[in-house]
């Protein structure tokens, strides 16, 4: 099968690309490098095709899927504060590069699009676990844009017969995510700072909970997605159905990098969602998918790879 990822320099699309041409596909990817790194894919070069382009151009975007049979969709602004920061750019990547790679996808005789989509969604709605078939309540202008972005899967499935599917992401994980971006994930960003001999920075009381989902994990949903027959138009929920706490996540952390020190607690931040939870059943009955990795492994693999990339660091990990 010829695919494209989206994104494909970033964190997940990297690892979606990696697994890709592992069973055999013809891989290329789509990528503006503003928040991805063309490292991400170094030991990919000459193997994959690598186009530099940025989807919200509509040319670009239909240079980059011709000749696909499936495309995932993965390049986005991911970031909630960047989002509240400058909405207009988040909904320009976001929004307008999304209707770009569908209208393209259908004007190439793509069979599938698989979207990237978010937890964020469910927003205000504070009822656990969270199930697809709730009414979405996006608070941030990012979740906004993953909403915008599913109407239109539906949309394109319905009006102009082009296979989507949407998979909602909770909180993803792994090796390579980026820990210096200014809008790091916490987990990079809590193990660099572990690492580095600096307290990490907590926002709100660390009681605020999320369901941390191993890459791998993610990466199988989205073959599975690929794949699975009758689900043109769905939505899933991706993720591992466990509720971890930052509190728990830094005790884990402490416990693997051996380095024990207290968290600086702040103020919480404007737009963040105080509990998540995934109900999977959905993805489980229709998809096949499983979360094949733990909470707890998956952490150990992301530290372990972390020091094994800056073995400066001032820990080591014990687990
Ligand atoms: N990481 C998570 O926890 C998480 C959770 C929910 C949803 N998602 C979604 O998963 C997808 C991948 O996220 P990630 O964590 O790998 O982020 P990432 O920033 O590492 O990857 C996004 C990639 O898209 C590229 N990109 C951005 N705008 C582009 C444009 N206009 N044209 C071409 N390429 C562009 C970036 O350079 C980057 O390589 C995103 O759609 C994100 O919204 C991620």
């Amino acid at each position: 099968m010829r695919v494209l990822v989206t994104g494909g320099a970033g964190f997940i699309g990297s690892h979606l690309a990696r697994r890709l041409l592992a069973e055999g596909n013809g891989v290329r990817v789509v990528d503006n490098f503003s928040t991805g790194n063309r490292a991400n894919l170094a030991d990919l070069e000459g193997e994959i095709e690598i186009v530099e382009g940025d989807i919200q151009s509509y040319e670009r975007a239909h240079n980059a899927v011709r000749g696909c049979d499936v495309v995932f969709h993965e390049a986005a602004l991911p970031s909630v504060p960047r989002s509240i920061q400058d909405p207009l750019t988040s909904n320009a990547a976001n929004v307008v590069g999304t209707l770009n790679i569908l209208l393209a996808s259908r004007d190439s005789g793509v069979r599938r699009v698989v979207f990237a989509s978010s937890s964020s969604i469910y927003g205000a709605d504070l009822t656990l676990p969270k199930q697809e078939e709730k009414a979405p309540q996006p608070i941030s202008p990012y979740a906004v844009a993953k909403l915008a972005g599913e109407g239109y899967c539906r949309s394109f499935s319905q009006v102009y017969a082009l296979e989507t599917v949407a998979l909602r992401y909770f909180n993803v994980f792994g090796p390579r995510q980026d820990p210096l971006s200014h809008y790091a994930a916490v987990i990079p960003k809590f193990t660099a700072a572990l690492l580095a001999g600096r307290p990490p920075v907590v926002f709100g009381d660390g009681e605020q909970s999320r369901d941390f989902t191993y890459v791998d994990n993610v990466v199988d949903a989205n073959l599975l997605a690929a794949a699975a027959e009758g689900v043109s138009g769905e939505t899933f929920n991706v993720a591992c159905g466990d509720r971890i706490t930052l509190n728990r996540l830094l005790e884990e952390l402490r416990e693997i990098t051996g380095v024990d020190l207290p968290a600086n607690y702040l103020e919480p931040r404007p737009g963040d969602v105080l509990h998540s939870l995934a109900d999977i059943g959905k993805a489980r009955e229709r998809l096949g998918y499983e979360p094949g990795v733990t909470f707890s492994e998956g952490l150990r693999r992301t530290v372990e790879d972390y020091v094994s990339r800056h073995p400066a660091t001032a820990g080591a990990p014990r687990g």
